[in-house]
């Protein structure tokens, strides 16, 4: 039988229906239609599901829901505050860094995670954070070029200092 668990998601709480074990993906995309969230390899291999979980990014394929109740859950969906764009999801325009775009918010999800915690990379080391995501089309070069744009905007310090 199904167990009611609540989560929050995007600071907002939910009450769901569902087995301790299904994984948070289908919950977000089933249950609760926060479908940006993708479902690539369904193994925690692609990144394609990657949300943040109390603001380090995890791949919600692999996630069971019942260990999630007392986090705070964030998908792409809750990056943007109001009419106003994240500053990854900007960057990430602004160097058109997506074709089909299906690994796009998998990628943004793990950069914000990153970022907090390396708020002045260099090239290389944004590369290989994102290495564990998948891109099917190609762009990792433009997603790279998006995260470091991000870092720049976002850091006050790194735009002074010409970086
Ligand atoms: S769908 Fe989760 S890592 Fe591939
Ligand atoms: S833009 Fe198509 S998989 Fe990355």
């Amino acid at each position: 039988m199904a167990q009611v668990t609540k989560l929050t998601v995007n600071g907002r709480p939910y009450t769901i229906d569902a087995d301790a074990d299904t994984s948070l993906l289908s919950v977000l995309r089933d249950q609760l239609d926060l479908i940006g969230s993708k479902y690539g390899c369904g193994e925690g291999q692609c990144g394609a599901c990657t949300v943040l979980i109390d603001g380090n990014a995890r791949r919600s394929c692999i996630t069971q829901v019942g260990s999630v109740g007392q986090k705070q859950i964030t998908t792409i969906e809750g990056l943007a505050q109001g009419d106003r764009l994240h500053p990854l999801q900007e960057a990430f325009l602004e160097e058109a860094a997506m074709q089909c775009a299906y690994c796009t918010s998998g990628m943004i999800m793990t950069a914000v995670s990153f970022l907090r915690t390396n708020p002045n990379p260099s090239a290389a080391a944004v590369s290989h954070s994102m290495e564990g995501n998948i891109c099917r089309c190609g762009t990792h070069p433009r997603i790279v070029a998006a995260v470091l744009r991000a870092a720049k905007n976002g850091n006050p310090s790194a735009k002074e200092s010409g970086q």
